[in-house]
């Protein structure tokens, strides 16, 4: 554990210009200096350092933050990883928190689990080099497979020998821990007695991303039917099946620099993928991909093709457990073999020129896949057509980016020859109860708006991960975050809206910060933020304004919390446009006068915006009210709802014209 105080002294050290600059040419201009983006393609510098601010931004692709988020981005570390690197660069000396017995004895665990893995990774390795029953048993298998040397080497595979507990001896000989041995796997015991699991078997390591062995798989010699083919580690502490990827250690340069993943199914596709030169080749070992996977591959890059067998088995597999890979917002595309082919038989049988066309000609998107696929079946029966409408919709439903998601709808109205508004509604029906079931609003509690069929059609919130609201909360985020301690004189007011004077006439006047107009106002009037990192940070100013000391912009670019830091440094990269108003000719005096038109502007704005959308509500509910009581309660709801439109309206008109 890296304690707080380091976190911290670690981000305020790092100067951005020189962590980004190690990788990328950086040129001044202005206060900032510029580069070519290192997260996408580009000719132009969009990239921009701020070393003000200790952040970067890319205006290209919107990736920002500060230096352990570019490190984490640019290496693929992890935020404990990204630190270390940075302490080491600046010389910081991490002082591990001390960690109670329980934690030091999980940790001793783990390392000890690590260090037997090692060792009869070694010992399975040199078992098939330099033994006899290793050779010809073992190295002959995987030679008649035509896995050669440098594969077999980097992969590490190797062999366990048969006949109970050759290795299992050796182990505890050499001091490992029976128990230990016993826990991750290499060893069983049936009444007392000690046996090598993976006896007889050859071997595969599972590699962990920074190459650590954390379990193995032993494949059967054998077309013994009563035997299991291939026994695989248990789960432990080191080794937790849905969170890994065979092959992943040796495929992530590869998987980035191409920025595609290629997933098949078994350990002997991944191993013949990459011997023919293919590397950026990785397998979810039989089962289907979990979303933790889909995560590790997500860091290095957003498209990932899977390769079936060209059988039933295969292309059903294909469609199962796919929208979940569509979900966390990837790219995904399939290549259906020839039937005969899994893609270890394939890239063995075939020239490599004649493999890479292949995959090239019949990578088909995801949806056109699943589309032309079902429609097959459908053809001219009208009812299992219908269901199938259903089901793309349904897929493309899952998909989180909106222009994505309305470009398929257009293709597959071409394909399924089904009006684009039909399958929009369709699409639309789905994202609300997708909608309202995050917002934790019982369906059966709500109105059925989309039986209704005189419902014209609305662009209703097609875009379910931005609320009402999102961006006017995200003015007021950026306000805090650039001035919230800067103070502004604001006037008295009555209920009306009208400056109070004092007995001379001169206008009642009191200073505030501009952290305090905003949070004060939003408390007072019960209109919070919806957004979670939003309210992360409304939450610190509350907290800073009961304490006296408000946070500044540098204690949340430097926040543990991820969201928060990425926010932070996205918000305030981007020019605050205070002279905004001049260009909308409208007269003001001094900067401060900009900004405190500027805060009570966009605190209306974000007010409007919730009025309205809790008005949409109300509408609904009177649309569905069952009797004339119901009715007139709503109607008295939305009566003060207009009430408080107007006021706002109206202050909004004073701000305007004053
Ligand atoms: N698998 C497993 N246990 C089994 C069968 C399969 O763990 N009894 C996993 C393995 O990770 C295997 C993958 O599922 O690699 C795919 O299964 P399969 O295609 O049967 O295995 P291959 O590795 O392709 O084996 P081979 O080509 O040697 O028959
Ligand atoms: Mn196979």
């Amino acid at each position: 554990m890296i304690p707080s105080e380091t976190i911290r002294q670690i981000i305020e050290t790092a100067r951005i210009e020189d962590v980004v600059g190690e990788f990328v040419t950086l040129k001044k201009r202005g206060s900032n200096m510029w580069g070519v983006c290192p997260f996408h393609k580009e000719k132009t510098p969009s990239f921009s350092v701020n070393p003000a601010r200790n952040i970067f931004k890319c205006f290209g692709c919107g990736k920002a933050g500060n230096s352990v988020h570019f490190i984490m981005e640019h290496e693929h570390y992890s935020y404990p990883e990204a630190l270390r690197y940075l302490a080491k660069k600046y010389g910081i000396k991490i002082e591990e928190r001390e960690q109670t017995p329980e934690e030091l004895a999980a940790q001793n665990e783990r390392e000890r689990m690590f260090n037997i893995n090692s060792f009869a990774q070694n010992y399975f390795s040199q078992t098939m080099m330099d033994t006899d029953e290793g050779r010809s048993v073992g190295l002959a298998y995987f030679r008649e497979r035509g896995f050669r040397d440098a594969i077999i080497n980097r992969f590490q595979l190797g062999y366990c020998p048969n006949g109970g507990s050759a290795f299992t001896d050796y182990a505890t000989q050499h001091g490992y821990d029976k128990d230990l041995l016993i826990k991750v796997g290499l060893t069983g015991s049936y009444e007392h007695r000690s046996y090598d699991r993976y006896q007889g078997r050859v071997i595969f390591p599972i590699h962990n991303l920074t190459g650590k062995v954390i379990g193995f798989g032993g494949r059967i010699l054998t077309n013994d039917k009563t035997k299991a083919k291939y026994v695989n580690s248990p789960e432990s502490e080191i080794y937790n099946k849905s969170q890994t990827l065979y092959g992943i250690y040796f495929a992530k340069n590869e998987i980035a620099r191409l920025d595609n993943c290629i997933l098949v199914e078994g350990y002997a596709d991944v191993l013949s993928m990459h011997q023919a030169g293919i590397e950026n080749v990785v397998a979810s070992s039989g089962t289907s991909l979990t979303t933790e996977q889909v995560r590790m591959i997500s860091r290095y890059t957003k498209n990932v093709t899977i390769l079936y067998d060209g059988d039933a088995a295969g292309i059903h597999a294909a469609l199962r457990g796919t929208n979940m890979v569509l979900e966390e917002g990837m790219n995904v595309r399939i290549v259906v073999l020839p039937p005969e082919d899994d893609p270890d038989t394939f890239v063995q049988h075939n020239p490599i020129e004649y493999v890479t066309k292949y995959l090239a000609d019949n990578a088909k998107d995801f949806i056109s896949f699943k589309t032309n696929l079902l429609l097959k079946d459908a053809k001219n029966d009208p009812i299992k057509k219908a269901s199938v409408i259903k089901d793309i919709v349904e897929t493309i439903s899952v998909i989180p980016d909106p222009i994505y998601r309305a470009t398929y709808i257009k293709e597959c109205s071409r394909t399924l020859e089904v009006a684009e508004q039909t399958l929009m509604n369709e699409l639309n029906k789905i994202l609300r109860a997708k909608y309202r079931k995050q917002l934790g609003i019982d369906p059966s509690q709500m109105p059925q708006t989309v039986d209704i069929p005189q419902q014209p059609q609305q662009p209703i919130p097609t875009e379910p991960e931005k609320p009402a609201g999102f961006y006017q909360e995200q003015e007021l985020v950026k306000l805090l975050l650039t001035h919230g301690s800067d103070t502004i004189v604001m006037e008295e007011k009555d209920e009306e809206g009208n400056t109070l004077h004092d007995e001379s006439g001169n206008d009642i006047t009191y200073t505030t910060t501009i952290a305090s107009a905003i949070i004060d106002d939003l408390l007072y009037n019960d209109v919070p933020f919806r957004d979670a990192t939003h309210k992360k940070i409304f939450d610190a100013f509350n907290q800073g304004l009961d304490s006296d000391v408000l946070p500044t912009a540098q204690d949340f670019i430097s926040s543990e919390d991820q969201d928060v830091a990425e926010l932070a440094a996205n918000l305030l990269s981007s020019q605050y446009r205070l002279d905004d108003w001049r260009r909308h000719r409208i007269v003001v005096k001094t900067e401060d006068d900009v900004l405190k038109k500027t805060v009570i502007m966009s605190i209306l704005r974000f007010k409007d915006m919730v009025i309205e959308d809790r008005r949409r509500e109300i509408m609904n509910e009177l649309r569905d009210a069952a009797d004339a009581d119901d009715q007139l309660i709503i109607l008295e709801k939305k009566k003060k709802l207009d009430d408080l439109r107007n006021r706002i309206n109206r202050d909004l008109g004073i701000v305007i014209t004053k």
